[in-house]
């Protein structure tokens, strides 16, 4: 690829001979378009140039939220012949795509739904096959430290950015599919050296015993830290210890939820923390003595949860293994769904751990996410979750009371049914 410094027309980025070509129509009309799309991104961001990304996933994808008017623009970028140039995964919908008639939808809608995949299918996005979820880097398609990246998904986002390391900021709807379509990302925001350094200093003076200790931190310091990006300190957690990578997922969605936060630094945990100085000089500290505002402040006291959903993000086996132990020998009394990459569910099958899951009545779905999808036309009229960003989620965008606890009081819940 030449770089030769040519800025586009309009625009102060400078564009190699191959994206000026593509901003001139010459690789057909659906990549021109893209091409505008992301050159103007990139010149609201500040940039000066485009970076290759090594993979894009792409959000947008619940028909309740895109409705018919998002449909018919994937539909007629499709028609132009748009197709993704890089390995592009797909954020939840609403539904399981093969279980939807056992969890209650409407045929309408699940036919609105399977033509949104349809459409993606035929971007090649999933090489053809999309398999809907949020954590696409539990099924191998896991970043390198410090690649350039165009994810949607902001618990995703969060994740690659500062688990891995890899580099990416929250890319919008469109933003991601026309990066996906070619290739490039503006060098803006995370993808700079210089806007990675943390400023917020985290001292955690308690111990997160849960998954769902760790969504609860997330909480109450992305409430608190906004844009930001926090460095935690005090945090007992190791590195390859089980269910680290579950905990950080769940304090990096969490953070995302409340706030704003694309990445997060632990001292001694995540790589960039581990190569010292990611803390800026200006900095601010934040004490965080108990998380109990952090459970507090995502439930709705007078909620009478219908459903108890588990799985946000995307659980994974070892969350699912965690259900199967719990509901063991016990009876459900209100229906206990648990949301994970359909990959996983296979596995999880394999093991007998959805069997398991089931002989006590909670059901296993794949693609979907149960904040995005009509919870209420479901019959569901309150959720209890084992998430802060699913009780954010729920009460802020799809106007559902919620109850947020953890995974225990969850399964209780499910089994006592308020009784
Ligand atoms: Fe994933 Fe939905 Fe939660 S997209 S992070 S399950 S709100």
């Amino acid at each position: 690829m030449t770089q030769t410094g040519k800025p586009h027309p309009q625009t102060r980025i400078a564009l190699t001979v191959e994206e000026q070509a593509w901003v001139a129509g010459e690789a057909g009309h659906a990549v021109r378009r893209a091409m505008e799309i992301v050159v103007a991104l990139a010149q609201i961001y500040g940039a000066e140039r485009l970076i290759p990304v090594a993979s894009v996933q792409i959000s947008g994808v619940s028909y309740r939220n895109i409705g018919a008017a998002g449909l018919d623009f994937l539909r007629q970028w499709a028609d132009e012949g748009a197709r993704v140039r890089v390995p592009t995964t797909l954020n939840p919908a609403a539904m399981d795509l093969e279980a939807w008639r056992e969890q209650g939808f409407d045929p309408a809608f699940a036919a609105q739904q399977q033509a949104v995949i349809a459409a993606f299918s035929r971007m090649g996005v999933g090489e053809g096959s999309p398999i809907p979820t949020c954590t696409p880097y539990l099924l191998g398609n896991i970043p390198r430290f410090s690649e350039s990246l165009a994810w949607a998904e902001s618990s995703a986002v969060a994740y690659a950015n500062s688990v891995i390391g890899a580099r990416t900021n929250r890319e919008g709807g469109p933003g991601a599919i026309a990066a996906a379509l070619v290739g490039r990302t503006g060098a803006y925001g995370l993808h700079l050296e210089e806007n990675r350094r943390a400023t917020m200093r985290v001292e955690v003076h308690v111990s997160p015993q849960t998954i769902s200790d760790y969504s609860a931190l997330g909480a109450v310091v992305g409430k608190v830290a906004g844009a930001r990006v926090p460095y935690f300190e005090g945090l007992s957690l190791e590195r390859g210890a089980p269910l680290w990578e579950e905990s950080l997922k769940a304090l990096g969605a969490a953070l995302a939820a409340t706030g704003a936060v694309g990445l997060f630094h632990v001292a001694e945990v995540t790589p960039e923390a581990f190569a010292g100085r990611v803390l800026a000089q200006e900095h601010e500290t934040l004490v965080v003595t108990d998380l109990t505002p952090g459970y507090a402040m995502l439930t709705d006291a007078a909620a009478r949860p219908a459903l108890v959903w588990i799985g946000c993000p995307h659980a994974s086996l070892a969350e699912i293994t965690m259900v199967a132990d719990l509901v063991r020998g016990k009876r459900m009394r209100l229906p206990l769904w648990i949301t994970c990459a359909r990959p996983v569910k296979a596995i999880a099958i394999a093991q007998g751990l959805a069997a398991e899951i089931e002989a006590a009545g909670g059901r296993l779905y794949a693609d979907a996410c149960m904040a995005i999808a009509p919870v209420r036309d479901l019959g569901f009229a309150a959720v209890m979750t084992s998430s802060a960003k699913g009780a954010y989620y729920l009460r802020n965008l799809a106007g559902v009371p919620a109850r947020f606890g953890t995974l225990e009081e969850c399964v209780d819940m499910a089994v006592t049914a308020w009784n």
